[in-house]
């Protein structure tokens, strides 16, 4: 379990102060895929940072599996583990990057092997810890290749194998999947799930994809400018986004931003169609099984034009979309719509230009 609590980082540069966090404080459970997004220079990197203390924050506490690496005391000193516990605490916490940060002049077997330099094991026994590792992550047979003669996804797995290798209970992932294409984005992603289901692994993923977060993280912080704006379970951040940069977020991968050129031409959609209007369905869990457009349609009489629909599978459950265009006799609409209500149906009447 990862426990933050009002981390604050300033960078003092000539052109002027940088608060890169402020006041942040979250808390990772153990075995979770916990995400954090934010755009950039949101204070993403900062915090992934911080907490393995690459970079020294200001003020605040970070404690990994109830041991404290870090705190502020009363007097606004910071106190930080002693070295020799540090470094032992450290090895706990692996870490993998955009840009893999692999050894280009040396294997893939002694990349792997690299942290294991001294922790006192033999020959033998590194020889076999990474031929488990690079089994683990799938790449046997590349032991003794060069990174330069591997693919991105393949770098990456070499990064992992590494950053797993001292057997570390928490790995934090800084935009891993930013450099790779979809494909290669994909298998790391289900590698990553992979880990966390049978390893028990607790993962903190910082990426500014909501699409990466949507597949595999369980729970999502959203940072602006140095602060936590909004954090919760993955489900309900894409189902009920409260604040404005997570709605934009949810909407950058949900398809329904482009609901808006529709509704720019509602005018030309209703034109002729009795009480005509647009509304937005939302499907949670609890009514996507249950309620469907078309019985409403035969039930109530009321055309129900689907203009656009889309259904996201989240780790949580399932949630879909769906804009439609109403018309029919007023009473009938307004019966139909308090039916979808009646079945979890979160119905939204359109009035505006702009969809979130
Ligand atoms: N070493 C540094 N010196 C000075 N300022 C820094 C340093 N590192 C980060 N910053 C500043 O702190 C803020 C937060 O940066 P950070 O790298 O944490 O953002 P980020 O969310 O990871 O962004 P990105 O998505 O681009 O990686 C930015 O304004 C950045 O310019
Ligand atoms: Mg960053």
């Amino acid at each position: 379990m990862i426990v933050i609590k009002n981390l604050s980082k300033v960078y003092h540069l000539k052109s002027g102060d940088v608060t890169a966090l402020e006041n942040v404080s979250m808390t990772v459970q153990e075995g979770e895929i916990f995400g954090v997004i934010g755009n950039s220079g949101a204070g993403k990197s900062t915090l992934v940072r911080c907490i393995n203390l690459l970079e020294l924050p200001d003020s605040g506490s970070v404690t990994v599996n109830g041991t404290t690496l870090f705190q502020t005391e009363e007097n606004g000193t910071l106190v930080v583990l002693p070295e020799k516990e540090l470094n032992r605490q450290r090895r706990q916490i692996g870490m993998i990057f955009q840009h893999f940060n692999l050894l280009d002049r040396s294997t893939v077997f002694d990349n792997v092997a690299y942290p294991l330099k001294y922790s006192g094991l033999t020959r033998k026994e590194i020889r076999r810890r990474v031929g488990e590792l690079l089994e683990l992550v799938d790449l046997k047979d590349k032991a003794s290749v060069y990174p330069s003669q591997l693919s991105g996804g393949q770098k990456q797995r070499v990064a992992i194998a590494r950053a797993l290798a001292n057997n570390p209970r928490v790995l934090l992932s800084d935009e891993a999947t930013s450099a790779l294409d979809p494909d290669a984005t994909e298998s790391i992603l289900q590698l990553l799930e992979k880990l966390n289901r049978e390893l028990g692994l607790t993962i903190v993923i910082i990426t500014h994809e909501m699409a990466v977060i949507r597949a595999i993280c369980d729970k999502v912080a959203v940072m602006e400018q140095g602060h936590v704006v909004e954090c919760g379970d993955t489900y309900r951040i894409f189902s009920r986004p409260r604040a404005e940069i997570t709605r934009r977020f949810v909407s950058s991968t949900s398809g329904f931003s482009q609901a808006d050129k529709l509704i720019a031409r509602w005018d030309e959609i209703l034109a002729g169609k009795e009480n005509g209007a647009f509304y937005l369905l939302l499907f949670t869990r609890d009514s996507l099984s249950q309620a469907t457009v078309s019985r409403i349609s035969r039930e109530y009489g009321v055309d129900l034009d689907i203009l656009l629909a889309n259904i996201e599978l989240l780790r949580g459950g399932s949630i879909g979309r769906m804009l439609v265009a109403a018309s029919g006799n007023g009473e009938s609409i307004q019966a139909a719509l308090r039916d979808l209500k009646q079945h979890h149906v979160e119905v939204r009447e359109v009035t505006g230009y702009a969809v979130d």
